[in-house]
């Protein structure tokens, strides 16, 4: 059977007078995706921060590749964060000034992989993604820096792969090839993959489909 790459029990969390999550429950095995939707402002993006740790949620549990990331605090928090998740953002924020094979292989050289491997692997999977060489990653098109993103997510090969609205700022066309890559990414490297996304066509491709909604997930659909 799969392991679980994620799994969050009875997550509460409050903002001002709201509550974003109440008892929330999410599971994902490696080798599989699920998908996000739900209203703006619903927490999509709060979920994630809960996931990656860096919001304390005051109520439930969080474990990631099997840890509990509310026994880990700085660096060792900052370490099991990039050992096991790779994060992929709407805009890609790459550094701009800076390569892609420099952006991918710093997020590689940060988690302690040697110098030589860590420029190795970037360049192995920019090139997999189709991502041409350039001096710095701002001469790239949209597409090609989300895929730089996808690229520098997955070069240290996490359990647990997060993307907020990767496809957001993309055209139909290179929409589909990024959703495409992301995936192909489960069957290809075990991991297990959490899209959030307003898009149906990608949420669609996920093996599951989740809306957050009343401060819970629920299948899509079901309300
Ligand atoms: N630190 C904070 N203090 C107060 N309110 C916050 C804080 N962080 C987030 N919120 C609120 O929590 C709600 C959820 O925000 P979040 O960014 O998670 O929404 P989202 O579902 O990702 O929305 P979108 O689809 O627009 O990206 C919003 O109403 C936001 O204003
Ligand atoms: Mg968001």
């Amino acid at each position: 059977m799969a392991k679980s790459v994620l799994t969050v029990k009875k997550l509460d969390y409050q903002v001002a007078d709201r509550t974003l999550f109440k008892s929330l429950e999410l599971d994902l095995a490696s080798g599989s995706s699920v998908a996000i939707t739900g209203p703006s402002g619903s927490g999509k993006s709060t979920l994630l921060s809960c996931i990656m740790g860096l919001i304390r949620p005051p109520g439930g549990t969080v474990h990631v590749d099997g840890t509990d990331i509310a026994g880990l605090r700085g660096a060792a928090l900052a370490r099991h964060r990039s050992a096991h998740i790779g994060m992929v953002f709407q805009f890609g924020e790459l550094l701009p000034e800076l390569s892609p094979r420099d952006n991918v292989a710093l997020a590689a050289l940060l988690a302690g992989m040697d110098r030589r491997t860590a420029y190795t692997k970037a360049k192995e999977l920019l090139s997999e993604l189709g991502v041409p060489d350039a001096v710095s990653s701002e001469e790239l098109s949209g597409g090609e820096r989300q895929r730089t993103a996808v690229a520098r997510a997955l070069v240290n090969a996490p359990a647990l792969l997060l993307a907020d609205e990767p496809t957001g700022a993309l055209d139909a066309g290179t929409r589909e090839r990024v959703a495409d890559i992301l995936f192909a990414m489960p069957g290809r490297y075990a991991c297990g993959l959490l899209v959030v996304t307003h898009d149906p066509e990608v949420a669609a491709r996920a093996d599951r489909v989740l809306t957050l909604a009343d401060a819970a997930l629920v299948p899509a659909g079901s309300r």
